[in-house]
């Protein structure tokens, strides 16, 4: 199992924050955002990640992970030239993932569960992880039929069917390239992960989970500061 944490995009929901720095690398209580996906992985016992950044800052995220054996890992780095959607970052990690599976890990997400056995049980297909959220209309929301069958996801709907959001954390199998290769650009421009989702859906090969710990997406002023206030809580807790 491949692990990948995608930290492209631009960070404009948080200037004049990121102005000068790249959204990642701020600070969630006392580590980089960074820390959280790439602690995620190390503990569910993936050992090879790649990090895709933007181009711009890219040399500090070399600076900050260094090769990975102050974590016990191996890192691999691949450039994103301009925001084109999460889907199309993922892209870029074909050379790297082969014909591995991935566990895929958004950058500003803060996933608190422990994920190893999601990592040894995942045997194709695609896996998507949910939790119940005051506002979905900010995610991925998944719709269900009356059976409690679900039937389709749809990216930051207006009038959200569930109320409950897609995380930042994935599992695929390598077929999601050949996937990614066959989207379309959305309204905003960009390849969407809920489409790739989606494509898994059409065919009956998309599983989903749903996570027991808090959950959190850094992505904006509010959820930064409280993803600060939750680490700290917790860690008081366990001192
Ligand atoms: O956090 C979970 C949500 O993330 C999901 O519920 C949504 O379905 C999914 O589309 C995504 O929504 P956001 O609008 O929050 O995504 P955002 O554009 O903020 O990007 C999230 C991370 O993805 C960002 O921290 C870095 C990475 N990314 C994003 C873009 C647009 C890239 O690596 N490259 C990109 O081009």
């Amino acid at each position: 199992m491949k692990g990948i944490i995608l930290a492209g995009g631009n960070g404009t929901r948080l200037r004049p924050l990121t102005s000068v720095t790249n959204k990642h690398l701020l600070p969630v209580y006392d580590k980089p955002m960074l820390f959280y996906p790439l602690e995620l992985l190390t503990r569910g016992g993936i050992t090879e990640i790649m990090v895709v950044s933007g181009k711009e800052h890219a040399g500090n995220f070399m600076n900050l992970l260094g090769s990975g054996r102050e974590f016990g890992v191996r890192f691999y780095y691949a450039l994103q030239d301009q925001a084109g959607g999460i889907a199309e970052a993922l892209g870029l990690t074909e050379g790297f993932a082969k014909d591995d599976n991935m566990t895929v890990v958004l950058g500003d997400n803060i996933v608190l569960d422990d994920i190893s056995e999601r990592v040894s049980d995942f045997r194709g297909g695609a896996r998507i992880f949910l939790r119940e959220v005051e506002s979905p209309e900010r995610f991925g929301v998944p719709v269900f039929d009356g059976r409690g069958n679900l039937i389709r996801i749809e990216e930051k709907p207006e009038k959200p069917r569930s109320r409950y959001a897609v995380t930042g954390l994935y599992q695929y199998d390598n077929t999601v390239f050949q996937r990614i290769r066959e989207l379309k650009p959305s309204a905003r421009g960009e390849l969407e992960i809920t489409d790739v989702n989606n494509s898994y859906l059409r065919e009956g090969r998309l599983d989903y989970v749903f996570l027991k710990e808090p959950w959190m997406d850094a992505g904006t002023v509010e959820s930064l500061f409280e993803a600060s206030r939750l680490i700290r809580e917790r860690s008081a807790s366990r001192r």
